[in-house]
């Protein structure tokens, strides 16, 4: 349904410029909940919002790729194109529901407009949508917050209305960039819930995290991405029962659950020591290597390709091979 083939996005800043995602390629199938993980700053997000054509102009630029949507490229669409495909085809849910939620505008008002603007119906059968759509995100008083601002809301409530508001208009995909992450743990797995429920009717999933234990919960299928790069993708037995990256190994170290005595961030920055570097001093050859407890020669002087290493399982290390 969604081809993402060969996408790389440039930023231009005072400091120079740089590749926030290069040569990505992905894909995503009807009734799919595909994980996009990695480290803060590795690109998922940027990933994300380009294929929404989102990236903040004029800083940041998709150099070169296609993004196929039902077979049409959204590259090409005009700017009256690409706002029928945003909201209504695909739909987006952030970390932060600000950035979804007009301040200015009672939540009803939100909902209602929306979807006049997506579908031909009487206000009074928009409104009824709408307030379906709070109930069944369990926001209580459904009826009632609906001529609610959002300030008068909730974090975690905020965070519902978004949802409702991605999925109202039945999307054919819902891109959630970390949607928990700002959300206490009783809430998050109520929306886990609700995303799962999602794919139930037919619609795809890509959620972004930096987290393997959402990934474990929720995923089909799993994409690795380190620096600006995918660096290995498989189904879900495939990256947590053989897994081939160092990158995917180190994730997999991190999740709490399977290793007790590493929690929190602290854990993490142990399960896989040092950081992502900087866009602008990746270094040569596999990004990985200076983190990498695998690192060889080859490593600085050659950028791995990948290696297929079963259906639909491929990842780009040197020390792997078919
Ligand atoms: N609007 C922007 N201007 C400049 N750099 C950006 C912008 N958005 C993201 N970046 C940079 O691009 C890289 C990838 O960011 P992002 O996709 O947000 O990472 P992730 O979502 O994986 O944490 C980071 O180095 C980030 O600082
Ligand atoms: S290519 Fe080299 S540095 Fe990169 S992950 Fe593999 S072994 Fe490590
Ligand atoms: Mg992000």
């Amino acid at each position: 349904m969604l081809e993402v083939k060969n996408i790389t996005v440039t930023f231009e800043t005072d400091e120079g410029v740089f590749k926030a995602v290069d040569d990505v390629s992905l894909n995503i199938n009807k009734n799919e909940i595909v994980g996009l993980v990695g480290e803060s700053g590795c690109g998922k997000s940027v990933t994300a919002l380009s294929i929404l054509r989102l990236i903040p102009l004029p800083s940041g630029r998709i150099e070169k790729g296609e993004i196929l949507f039902k077979g049409k490229d959204l590259l090409k669409l005009d700017a009256g194109e690409m706002r029928k495909i945003r909201g209504r085809a695909i739909s987006m849910i952030f970390q932060e529901p600000a950035s979804a939620l007009s301040p200015l505008h009672r939540i009803g008002k939100q909902m209602v407009e929306t979807i006049l603007l997506h579908k031909d119906m009487t206000n009074k059968e928009a409104w009824n949508i709408a307030e379906n759509w709070l109930k069944s995100v369990k926001i209580p008083d459904a009826g009632e917050r609906m001529f609610d601002y959002p300030y008068q809301l909730s974090g975690g409530m905020q965070q519902r209305v978004m949802i409702a508001m991605a999925l109202m208009l039945e999307p054919d995909l819902v891109i959630a960039d970390e949607p928990t992450t700002a959300l206490d743990v009783t809430i998050q797995a109520q929306v886990f819930e609700l995303i799962r429920e999602m794919r139930k009717s037919r619609t795809a999933v890509l959620l972004i995290t930096h987290d393997m234990g959402v990934i474990w919960e929720m995923c089909d299928r799993v994409i690795v991405m380190y620096a600006s790069r995918i660096v290995e993708e498989g189904s879900r037995s495939d990256i947590f029962s053989k897994p081939a990256h160092p990158y995917t190994i180190g994730l997999l170290k991190s999740i709490p659950k399977l290793s007790p005595e590493l929690s929190g961030d602290a854990g993490r920055l142990r399960a896989i020591p040092g950081y992502v570097p900087s866009p602008y001093n990746y270094p040569s050859g596999c990004h990985f290597r200076d983190r990498c407890p695998d690192a060889f020669d080859r490593c600085k002087k050659e950028i791995p390709e990948f290696v297929d290493l079963g259906p639909g399982h491929r990842a780009a290390c040197f020390l792997r091979t078919n």
